[in-house]
C-alpha cells in the first residue's frame, strides 16, 4: 500500500532511539557461547535481531525479553545443541554472515536458510575464509545461502580481507574463538571494531594493531552486562533532516559514536553542519548525545577509505548532497551493489525522480547540488535505508511525495515514521 511522504518546514525535538543493530546483534552472539548470565539492556527489538535470537534459542539458549532488558544464559563456548531443522534467518544479512563463525566451532551440522531476498547475496566471502580454517562449509551454488555447516575442528588462519566487510570479519573473529593458536585479519579499510570492542569485553584475547587484529582461541567468554547506545544509522536519518531543513532543532540522546563507525558525523561537518557532540562517555563503546541546526551545506569530497565508516548512511549521504551547493564525489560505493537492494540503482532512480542530479560513473558517485528536490512518487524496493532516506529527502521537497512500501523498515527501525512524525508535529 502506498505511503504518503509529507513535506515539513522544520523538524524540532529531542529523542532516544533504540539500540544498535550491529552491537545487539553480537551482545546476543556473545552472550549466547559466554559462560554465565548476560543481562543486554536496550537491544534492538527489529526483525534483523530477533532473527538472530531464534537462531540462539533454535540451538538451546534460554534468552528472555524483560522490559528493556535480554537476559542471556549462555551455554558456553561449544554448548550449543544441534537445532530441531534449518534455521530461517530472514533477510539478516549480518545473521547469516556471522553465525557460521560461531557455528565452526561446534560439534554438529546445522543449516542456515534465508528470505528470497538475502538469498541473492553473497556468502562466498565468509564461505572462502572459513573453509580455509578447515570448517566444512557449503553455499548454494558456492554462493547464496542455504549454508550448510558442520562444525568441528578449526585451525588459526592469516586472512587478508577482499573486501572491507565488518561480517565477514566478525565471522572470521568467531570461529578464532575455537582455533587452536593465533588467527590474524588484515583489513586494507578499517571497518567497525565492534566484534573486536564485545570480545574483549567478553574477555577474549584479542589485540588490534593498526588494521590487523590477533586473537587466540581457547578461552572461554564470560557474561557480562552490556548497555546498547541507540543506533548512530537510524540517528543519521535525523541528523540530516536537521541539518538540511530550516529552522529545524534536533537534539539524540545516547548514540553510539565509535570512530569506525560514525563517520556521518564528520562528512556532516565537512558538508559545513553545525553539529554538536556532547555528554561524552566510554564503556566499550564511545557513547554521546548528538544536537544538530540547520546551514547552508556545500558537496565534499568522499575517499575509498572512508567508506566503511559510512557505508550505511550513504543513502542518507546521497540526500544530503542532492541539495549541496555544487558538487560531491563518493568513491568506492560498489559495495552498495550487494546491500538489500542495488543501493546505486534504488538512490539514483528514487533522487532522479525528485529532480536530483545523480550519476554512477565507475565505482563513483557524483552529485551535482540542486536548489529544492520535487515531490515524486518513490519506491522503497524493499529496503529499509533506501526507504527512510527517501523519508528524509521528502521532507525538504517543494510538495508532498509518495512510497510504494515501508514494512521494510522493520528490519533495523520499526518505529521510524513515529518518531519522525513526532518531530514533525511540533
Ligand atoms: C554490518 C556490517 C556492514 C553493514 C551492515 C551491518 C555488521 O555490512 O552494511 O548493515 O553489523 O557487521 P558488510 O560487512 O557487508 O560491510
Amino acid at each position: 500500500m502506498s505511503y504518503r511522504l509529507t513535506r515539513t518546514d522544520r523538524i524540532f525535538g529531542e529523542i532516544n532511539l533504540p539500540g544498535d543493530k550491529s552491537i545487539s546483534h553480537r551482545a546476543v552472539m556473545a552472550g549466547a557461547i559466554a559462560n554465565g548470565v548476560t543481562r543486554a539492556e536496550n537491544v534492538l527489538d527489529s526483525d534483523d535481531c530477533n532473527y538472530t535470537i531464534g537462531a540462539f534459542r533454535a540451538m538451546g539458549v534460554d534468552i528472555k525479553k524483560e522490559k528493556s532488558f535480554t537476559i542471556i544464559n549462555g551455554n558456553g563456548l561449544k554448548g550449543l545443541l544441534k537445532p530441531k531443522g534449518p534455521i530461517f534467518l530472514g533477510n539478516s544479512g549480518t545473521s547469516m554472515r556471522i553465525l557460521p563463525g560461531i557455528l565452526a566451532g561446534q560439534d554438529f551440522e546445522a543449516t542456515l536458510t534465508a528470505d528470497t531476498g538475502l538469498s541473492k547475496r553473497p556468502m562466498k566471502r565468509v564461505t572462502e575464509p572459513l573453509s580455509m580454517m578447515g570448517v566444512d562449509i557449503k553455499a548454494e551454488g558456492g554462493e547464496y545461502p542455504p549454508i550448510v555447516i558442520k562444525g568441528g575442528d578449526v585451525r588459526p588462519v592469516d586472512y587478508t580481507m577482499r573486501v572491507p566487510s565488518a561480517q565477514i570479519k566478525s565471522a572470521i573473529l568467531f570461529a578464532g574463538l575455537f582455533a587452536a593458536g593465533v588467527t590474524r585479519v588484515r583489513e586494507r579499510f578499517k571497518s567497525r571494531d565492534h566484534t573486536e570492542r564485545m570480545l574483549r569485553y567478553f574477555g577474549a584475547d584479542i589485540k588490534v594493531s593498526g588494521r590487523n587484529v590477533f586473537i587466540k582461541g581457547g578461552r572461554g567468554l564470560k557474561a557480562k552486562d552490556v548497555h546498547v547506545p541507540a543506533d548512530i544509522s537510524s540517528a543519521s536519518f535525523f541528523l540530516a533532516a536537521g541539518a538540511m531543513i530550516s529552522g529545524s532543532r534536533v537534539r539524540v540522546n545516547d548514540v553510539g559514536i565509535n570512530p569506525t563507525r560514525a563517520g556521518i558525523i564528520t562528512v556532516l561537518k565537512k558538508m559545513g553542519s553545525r553539529v554538536r557532540i556532547i555528554n561524552r562517555k566510554n564503556v566499550f563503546e564511545p557513547v554521546a548525545d548528538i544536537e544538530m541546526r540547520p546551514s547552508e551545506l556545500h558537496g565534499i569530497v568522499i575517499d575509498e577509505a572512508m567508506i566503511p565508516s559510512v557505508i550505511d548512511e550513504l543513502p542518507i549521504i546521497f540526500v544530503l548532497a542532492a541539495i549541496a551547493k555544487g558538487r560531491t564525489v563518493i568513491r568506492g560505493v560498489n559495495e552498495l551493489r550487494v546491500k538489500e537492494t542495488d543501493r546505486i540503482v534504488s538512490m539514483t532512480g528514487n533522487l532522479k525522480a525528485m529532480g536530483a542530479e545523480i550519476e554512477p560513473v565507475g565505482d563513483k558517485i557524483i552529485i551535482e547540488g540542486v536548489k529544492r528536490l520535487k515531490g515524486a512518487d518513490l519506491k522503497s524496493y524493499d529496503d529499509h535505508r533506501t526507504c527512510m532516506a527517501m523519508a528524509i529527502a521528502s521532507l525538504a521537497a517543494d510538495q508532498d511525495s509518495s512510497i510504494d512500501d515501508i514494512k521494510c523498515v522493520s528490519k533495523s527501525f520499526p518505529g521510524f515514521f513515529e518518531v519522525l512524525n513526532g518531530l514533525k508535529g511540533k
